[in-house]
């Protein structure tokens, strides 16, 4: 290939490159943060009505993977839980394994509060991802009763960080970890 021939393809690869940047954020397998903290928001306010209808439009515009890559650290395109550098699945597996001291428990209330609402904010667009079909093991209902557990666990999951309490923040962060797991086995 002659020199100019690579400059043409350089130039070519760099133009696909601001395409894919310029398609947002979906193209490059994350989901956009600030819509999920919308969901997030509604469930906080008490709008599961609302926050179910969010999150179905959500599901429709999003795979997947790209759902549950949000769970992953942040350098793997997951979200970053605030206060530390880790993802939500790396904190959840934490918590849900030792208590957090009271002095963490303090420090990060807010910051746990916020993630229980967005584990259960992604629970529910999980919730609308369901298959269309039974097939095999993998049926809808086993599906659908993984995800409930999620969102049942993530709310009760905020609401212990809310009342900074440690061991409730553990049980119900081990609950999660229990709606992960229950649906990973079957499903993933
Ligand atoms: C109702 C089903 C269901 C629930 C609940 C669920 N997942 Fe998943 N998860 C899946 C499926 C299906 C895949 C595989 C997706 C694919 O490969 O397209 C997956 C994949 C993943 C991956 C791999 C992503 C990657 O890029 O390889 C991570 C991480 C993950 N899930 C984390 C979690 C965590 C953490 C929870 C609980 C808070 C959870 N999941 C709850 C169904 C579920």
């Amino acid at each position: 290939m002659s020199k100019v021939r690579i400059g043409t393809l350089a130039v070519a690869l760099a133009a696909a490159g601001g395409l894919i940047l310029s398609l947002g954020p979906t193209a490059i397998g994350q989901v956009a943060e600030g819509d999920v903290k919308k969901i997030a928001d509604l469930i906080k306010k008490g709008d599961m009505p609302g926050a179910k209808k969010a999150a179905e439009a959500f599901a429709k515009s999003n795979e997947m993977l790209d759902i549950m890559n949000a769970f992953l650290e942040p350098k793997k395109k997951g979200f970053t839980v605030v206060g530390t550098t880790q993802g939500i699945e790396q904190v959840l597996l934490k918590i849900g394994r030792d208590a957090p001291s009271a002095a963490n428990m303090t420090k990060m209330a807010d910051s746990y509060t916020d993630m229980g609402y967005t584990i259960a904010a992604l629970g529910l667009v999980t919730e609308a991802k369901v298959p269309e079909k039974d097939v095999g093991k993998m049926t809808r209902k086993s599906w659908l009763e993984a995800a409930a557990m999620t969102v049942e666990a993530g709310v009760k999951l905020a609401a212990a960080a809310k009342n900074k309490s440690p061991a409730d923040l553990k049980t119900h962060a081990a609950k999660v970890n229990t709606g992960c797991a229950n649906c990973h086995t079957i499903h993933r």
